[in-house]
Formats: C-alpha cells, structure tokens, sequence
C-alpha cells in the first residue's frame, strides 16, 4: 500500500512537472499589471508598445526560469510593488503572449 502511495504520488509529481508554466496566473490579470507599470520603460527603449523587447531575435529570455527571473528583476527595479501572485499574472501573460514557453 506504501508503495501505491509513493508511486502515485510520483505521478502527480511528473504531471504538474509538464504542466504549462505560470499555469496558476491570470494572463488577463496580468495584462493589466503589465500595462500599467511596464510599458513605458520598454517604449521608450524599442518604440511602439514597447513589445519588441519580448519578440525581438536576440532577446535575453530563453526559458521559463529566466521569464519570472526577469519579471521579479523589473518588479524589484522599478517598485512596482507586486507580490509574488502578481508576477505569477504578469508571467503567464508574457508567456502567453510572447514567449510561449512550454
Ligand atoms: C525603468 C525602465 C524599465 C521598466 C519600468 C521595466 N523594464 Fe523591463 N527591461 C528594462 C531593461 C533596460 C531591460 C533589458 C533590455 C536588454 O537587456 O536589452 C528590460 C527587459 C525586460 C524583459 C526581458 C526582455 C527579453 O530580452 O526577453 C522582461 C521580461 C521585462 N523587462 C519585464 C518587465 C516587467 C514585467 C516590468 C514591469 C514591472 C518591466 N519590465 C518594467 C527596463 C525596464
């Protein structure tokens, strides 16, 4: 019966592992964080929306990690104050939009 348990719990485990990232965060949440204390600074760097910083060849972002990394960098640069749920949003909308990591 022990054993049952370990494996199932196994399995949840590699389940969630393949889960799409950020899956807990509201891209349209996030949407609206993103475009209140985000746009600007990118603007002004790129142009337009500022969204070329995320689609441009030689972005810096290649993987999940390193979206919430960078998002929680900006959070912390630019005081935009969001607790961690609301980089959570903030992520699955890039990730949605932009990056679509897997
Ligand atoms: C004060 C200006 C400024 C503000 C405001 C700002 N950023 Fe940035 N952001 C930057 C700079 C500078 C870079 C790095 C550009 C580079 O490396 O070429 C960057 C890069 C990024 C990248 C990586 C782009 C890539 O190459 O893949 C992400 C993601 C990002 N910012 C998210 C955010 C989020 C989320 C916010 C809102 C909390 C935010 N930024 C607000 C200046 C800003």
């Amino acid at each position: 019966m022990k054993i049952l348990m370990v494996l199932f719990a196994a399995a949840m485990l590699s389940v969630s592992a393949h889960a799409a990232p950020f899956a807990k965060g509201d891209p349209k949440t996030g949407q609206t964080l993103h475009d209140k204390a985000c746009v600007s600074c990118h603007a002004n760097m790129f142009g337009g929306d500022g969204s070329r910083i995320y689609t441009r060849a030689d972005r810096k972002t290649k993987n999940a990690q390193q979206l919430a990394a960078r998002i929680s960098g900006c959070n912390a640069n630019t005081g935009a104050g969001w607790f961690p749920e609301d980089e959570a949003h903030v992520a699955a909308y890039l990730n949605q939009q932009y990056y679509k990591f897997k």
